[in-house]
């Protein structure tokens, strides 16, 4: 017994040894993460649609049983869905927008792309021609000095029921059906083979956005084989004698920073960064926190960020403080803020916490430009930070565009004026 376990033993830590000199070893990523600070945003509601980020698509068609990018192919004939979609494509990002985001100082965007993009499979309604643009984002970023993470936000089977995950549901079935699970392997293989040789500019591939946890350890323990998985296509598509130098974003899929330590950690996995989403709005409890009990949250983050042992990315947040924009939480769903959500009590009034910044109090903006501080500052505690979203049609306090052009975003991301906000 004990002499096969000491086999056993001898042959697992061969098999460490014969990975760390075959490979593993530390990479030359394109940008000096750890040293300098991810300042950037999202460029959401582009290449996977939102109904909150864009309602006039979804109220253009007419239909209420379109809630999702599944359903806006399912509930319509191909030509007026894909010309839509073709249209938005075009219009909602272009090269100037690239421009835009330089100018503001920042230097990374995060560009969600569905599955679907790569693969459609049978009896699926999605609606493909993403990836051209998801290539000009590369050329783009490349032109004007960004750098650019790519990130898988919906897998077959949704990995979480988000309707930005292509389909809204009320029980994922990515993580339970292998099938789905290998699709999307196949796919993070593609995305690493078609950037392999730009690691310059796109960076990061975040394999998979936001999995459940929440729902369960079968989720969990998918996922974290996924990562593992993902490790290995991502660092390796020259095969496996030669690695790549694209960074590995994972998420921590709700989970506290501290349940993913020591996982893909160096010396055994090398470029792998961790992505953590702060929001304190989706809940009746955080709806209720005052302003100043928002900003004391997010300053209650730093020391876990700093201490974490991989380089911590808060890839979403935003300086909204209420779930009060138009289809948040789903199209047709209201806001806890307002009590319009099924169960929620009601706070105050969403009239002037959504909309046009036109709409928005004096105090209202100081707020913003306080909460968006308190949270650049924290996030810069760990590696950095990327805002949802760049622009949203009709939510102002999300974009980071509308900040920019009603003064609660800075010109430049180091000039703050309140730098002392987390005491
Ligand atoms: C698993 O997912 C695939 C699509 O990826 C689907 O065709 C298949 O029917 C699913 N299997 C089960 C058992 O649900």
């Amino acid at each position: 017994m004990s002499s096969i376990r000491s086999v056993i033993a001898a042959g697992l830590l061969g098999l460490s040894l014969l990975t760390r000199v075959l490979g593993d070893n530390p990479i030359n990523p394109g940008f000096p993460y750890g040293a300098q600070k991810v300042r950037g945003v999202n460029l959401g509601g582009w290449l996977v649609l939102e109904p909150w980020i864009t309602p006039s698509l979804f109220d253009q068609t007419g239909n209420d049983a379109i809630i999702d990018e599944w359903t806006f192919g399912q509930y319509q004939d191909y030509n007026t869905a894909h010309s839509a979609l073709v249209n938005h494509w075009n219009s909602w990002i272009t090269e100037e927008d690239f421009v835009q985001i330089a100018a503001a100082g920042l230097n990374h965007v995060r560009v969600p792309i569905g599955y679907w993009a790569f693969e459609v499979g049978p009896g699926e309604p999605y609606i493909q021609g993403q990836l051209p643009y998801l290539q000009r984002a590369a050329t783009w970023a490349g032109n004007h000095g960004l750098k650019m993470i790519v990130d898988l936000h919906g897998a077959p089977g949704s990995q979480n029921g988000f309707d930005n995950s292509g389909q809204k549901m009320d029980f994922p079935h990515w993580h339970s059906n292998g099938t789905n699970v290998a699709r999307t392997n196949a796919i993070i293989k593609r995305i690493a083979d078609m950037f392999k040789d730009n690691a310059n500019v796109v960076t990061t591939i975040a394999p998979l956005n936001e999995p459940a946890g929440f729902d369960g350890q079968d989720v969990l323990d998918t996922v974290r084989q996924y990562w593992r998985d993902s490790y290995g296509n991502i660092r390796y598509p020259y095969g496996s004698s030669r690695e790549s130098n694209t960074l590995v974003l994972l998420h921590d899929a709700f989970q506290p920073l501290d349940y993913w330590n020591g996982f893909l950690t160096a010396p055994d996995a090398q470029g792998v960064a961790m992505d953590t989403h702060i929001y304190t709005i989706f809940s009746d409890q955080e709806e209720s926190m005052s302003e100043s009990q928002h900003i004391s949250t997010v300053c209650g983050k730093q020391s876990s960020l700093s201490s974490f042992d991989l380089w911590v990315i808060v890839g979403e947040w935003t300086p909204a403080n209420t779930d009060c924009a138009k289809y948040l939480n789903g199209r047709g769903v209201g806001a806890r803020y307002d009590g319009s959500y099924p169960g929620s009590p009601c706070v105050g009034s969403c009239n002037g916490k959504t909309g046009a910044a036109s709409s928005f109090s004096s105090s209202y903006k100081t707020f913003l430009r306080k909460f968006w501080e308190a949270q650049v500052i924290s996030y810069e505690k760990g590696s950095g930070w990327i805002q949802w979203t760049w622009k949203a049609e009709n939510a102002d306090e999300w974009s980071y565009q509308a900040g920019l052009a009603n003064g609660w975003i800075p010109r430049d991301p180091t000039d703050l004026q309140y730098p002392n906000i987390c005491g």
